[in-house]
């Protein structure tokens, strides 16, 4: 028999529904729908909470809808409903965790509570044939994460940044370049245009230790715009691109070397990449060159399922159905829930 899971992603400015069906040694994505609100927020620069909050509530309805009739299916054929319950914007991650308690009510199929970072940790497995023992490198929005993964629900952090994210500061080095939000992606394009060896930027940390820290290379992005542009600070255009190449490079190559560092330090031969930022080519290729010269694996998933969508979520519920495990409807949300 089947098993066939609808989860939602609702933790920040996506609004995400997805089908999974499951049967032994096969696993389908049936449906994995996503309606961003990036152009909602473009134009102040960053998510707004309430305007992410009152956009799911009038998205998730029809994405629902969607899924279902992308899938060939009714409600009453979906087995056990998924939510994000964690971390993330409190009014954002409601919606989807309610609207997910609710549909199990309506049913009587088991509610399971996901945490978003569970889902990002496992998404390299989407589309291999089985989850195995890896070292995963998270880097996302909110998180920078190495964790040892024993087996599905047995993860040992390992390292994370002390101060912002990889894709925060990606944020945030692209907001004071005046390039659009997200920064991210924006970086990378210019980056191509630019070389990295033309500014020198500091990589924190790097000589020893799992831990990272990114506010000090943002803070020498901020003073080399100064030095550029004494009165303003502002980015002379024609030096976005190398100042997004050396930014660029110098997260990359952090990234790299404890990543390594903490496979070598935990005997594993497979790494595993996700999250947002690890749909940088840049990092990709680099990453997967690094891992070949010492004899490693790498895993990554396609972008589509890298940066927040709910197969990810789907496949956590999923895994915890199959053990048997459900949430209780009481259940809260927990904006800073840990792994
Ligand atoms: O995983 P994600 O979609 O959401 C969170 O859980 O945070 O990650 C979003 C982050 C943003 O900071 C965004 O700028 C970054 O991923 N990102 C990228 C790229 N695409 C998305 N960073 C660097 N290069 C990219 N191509
Ligand atoms: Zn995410």
């Amino acid at each position: 028999m089947p098993t066939t899971i609808l989860a939602i992603e609702s933790s920040c400015d996506e609004t995400a529904v997805a089908i999974l069906r499951h049967e032994p040694g096969q696993l389908e994505i049936l449906a994995s729908e996503i309606s961003s609100q990036i152009d909602i927020h473009r134009e102040f620069g960053g998510v707004v909470p309430e305007l992410a909050s009152r956009n799911h509530s009038l998205h998730l309805r029809p994405l629902i809808e969607l899924a279902l009739a992308n899938a060939g299916l009714k409600i009453h054929d979906i087995d056990a409903f998924g939510a994000t319950a964690g971390p993330g914007l409190a009014s954002s991650l409601l919606v989807g965790n309610t609207t997910a308690k609710s549909l199990s009510v309506a049913t009587g199929k088991p509610f399971i509570s996901v945490n978003h970072m569970e889902g990002h940790l496992l998404s390299p497995f989407l589309e291999a044939p089985e989850l195995k023992s890896n070292l995963a490198l998270i880097v996302s929005g909110g998180h920078t994460l190495l964790i040892h993964m024993r087996d599905f629900g047995d993860y040992k952090l390992l390292g994370s940044t002390r101060d912002d994210a990889a894709g925060e500061a990606y944020d945030k080095v692209g907001k004071m370049l005046g390039l659009p939000y997200p920064g991210g992606p924006e970086i990378e394009k210019q980056a191509h245009q630019g070389s990295a060896t033309a500014f020198d930027f500091p990589r924190a940390m790097m000589k020893e230790g799992l831990d990272f820290s990114f506010s000090g290379l943002k803070t020498a992005v901020l003073y080399q715009l100064e030095k550029l542009d004494p009165e303003q600070g502002r980015a002379p255009k024609d030096a976005i691109p190398d100042l997004c190449a050396s930014f660029q490079q110098a997260v990359i190559d952090v990234l790299v070397t404890k990543t390594l560092r903490a496979a070598a330090q935990c005997g594993e031969k497979l790494i595993t990449l996700s999250g947002g930022v690890s749909c940088n080519k840049t990092l990709r290729n680099a990453m997967q060159e690094a891992c070949d010269q010492n004899g490693l694996e790498l895993l990554i998933a396609p972008p589509a399922l890298s940066t927040d969508n709910a197969a990810m979520i789907g496949f956590v519920a999923l895994h915890s159905h199959l053990r048997g495990k459900k949430s209780s409807l009481h259940e809260d949300i927990n904006p800073n829930l840990k792994l």
